[in-house]
């Protein structure tokens, strides 16, 4: 039963990859879109490319465009520039006067507050999209029936839907968004009334969904480990305009710009010098005029010169503590002290001071240090990031 499910609502995304290429086909495409609401500028000329069958998230913080940007493609807000595609049909064209409504997007969209009725079974809950749409009773069982086994509702198909936990209230919009087997699915914040733990396995059961239907998934969320654990690719946003689209370990390692490289994770930033050797590829540590460190063979982005200043950002995770025993720091070593440890069991926790910040890093337990030590903090170049200051 589940088998032939599967196959059946993945009709539809058969024949989706470009026959050349062997690429996924574009989805949704967005070109130069923009919404002002008076005088603000919700969204700020954004272009998007969403493949065939993958999820994709839009980051970023509260009031950047995120949720603006869903509504248009959704068909619930109109667009004052640009175009919204979905495979070769425009769904709106502000220069083209073009506007498809929101019913005839076959897009489906789950919100944060889930929406359902409380006053239906999750059965009924289920059907309503198919029963808007004048599905035959008979077909309309056989697809309730359907996606509540996939979604792993069948046990509680006749209880109200007011008497279901959060992560099922949560299963049942989701079912109730795939039961007509949209093109795309929309989501909006969608796990954010959840606690840690459930939010966690429905970030699993909605890439098990993506996987078993094949459903191109577009979703916004503020939470980075959320945009970087589900999305096959997403886009950073920042104040209506999109910083840089990727990979999640495209933009965590390569980020573009300052602000993907603040907004994702934590860094430790240490001020420096480039020193002249022919590639200028060593910047000397320094701070209070005194010589913390040298980082020999980082990548050095084009158009610095020989004296130039520069930021070191390092992952916290990228670094070693190891202890301060010799004259100097040995390149690519960084001096620090520690000001603070917390035994946690696996592992200790430093507050270390590096170049004056403090920063907090975890070790294994194997070497131990301790509070006034002077320590060294190892980089690898590879994983340094240069930028100017
Ligand atoms: N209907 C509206 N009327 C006026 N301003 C709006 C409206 N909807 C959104 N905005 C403004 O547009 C900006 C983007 O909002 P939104 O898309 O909701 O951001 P996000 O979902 O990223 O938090 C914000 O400044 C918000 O106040
Ligand atoms: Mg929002």
């Amino acid at each position: 039963m589940r088998a032939s499910t599967t196959d059946r609502l993945k009709g539809r995304v058969t024949g989706s990859m470009d026959k050349t290429s062997g690429e996924p086909e574009v989805q949704l495409r967005l070109s130069g879109v923009t919404r002002r609401f008076n005088d603000v500028i919700a969204v700020d000329q954004i272009d998007l490319e969403v493949k065939a069958g993958e999820i994709f998230a839009l980051l970023g913080p509260s009031g950047c465009g995120k949720s603006t940007s869903l509504r248009m493609i959704a068909g619930l807000e109109k667009i004052d520039e640009g175009s919204i595609s979905m495979r070769d049909r425009a769904l709106a064209d502000a220069g083209q006067g073009t506007f498809l409504p929101s019913e005839k997007r076959n897009i489906a969209m789950v919100f944060q507050s889930y929406a359902i009725w409380p006053h239906m079974t999750v059965a009924q809950n289920v059907a309503f999209p198919l029963r808007m749409r004048r599905v035959k009773r008979a077909e309309r069982r056989r697809r309730v029936e359907e996606i509540l086994a996939v979604t792993g509702l069948e046990a509680v198909a006749d209880r109200p839907a007011t008497l279901l936990s959060g992560g099922q209230q949560q299963r049942v919009a989701l079912a109730r968004a795939l039961v007509y087997t949209p093109d795309l699915l929309l989501l909006d914040e969608p796990l954010s009334n959840l606690d840690a733990k459930l939010r966690i396995q429905m970030r699993r059961e909605i890439r098990r969904l993506n996987q078993e239907l094949g459903i191109t998934m577009l979703f916004v969320t503020h939470d980075q480990d959320e945009a970087l654990s589900l999305a096959d690719r997403l886009a950073v946003m920042n104040k209506g305009k999109v910083e840089q689209v990727g990979r999640p370990m495209e933009l965590y390692e390569h980020p573009k710009t300052p602000f993907v490289r603040d907004f994702l994770g934590r860094l430790i930033v240490v001020e420096g010098v480039l020193a002249g050797d022919a590639a200028l590829r060593r910047v000397r540590l320094d701070t209070g005029g005194r010589r913390v460190g040298e980082i020999v063979g980082p990548d050095v982005p084009a158009g610095l010169g020989e004296g130039d200043r520069v930021g070191v950002y390092l992952r916290p995770e990228d670094v070693d503590i190891k202890p301060y025993d010799a004259a100097e720091p040995a390149p690519n070593q960084v001096m620090a002290r520690v000001l603070s440890s917390a035994y946690l069991g696996d592992s200790f926790e430093y507050v270390l001071d590096i170049a004056g910040s403090n920063v907090l890093l975890s070790a294994p337990r194997r070497v131990v240090h301790h509070p006034g030590d002077t320590v060294v903090v190892e980089v690898d170049p590879q994983r340094a990031m240069v930028w100017p200051l």
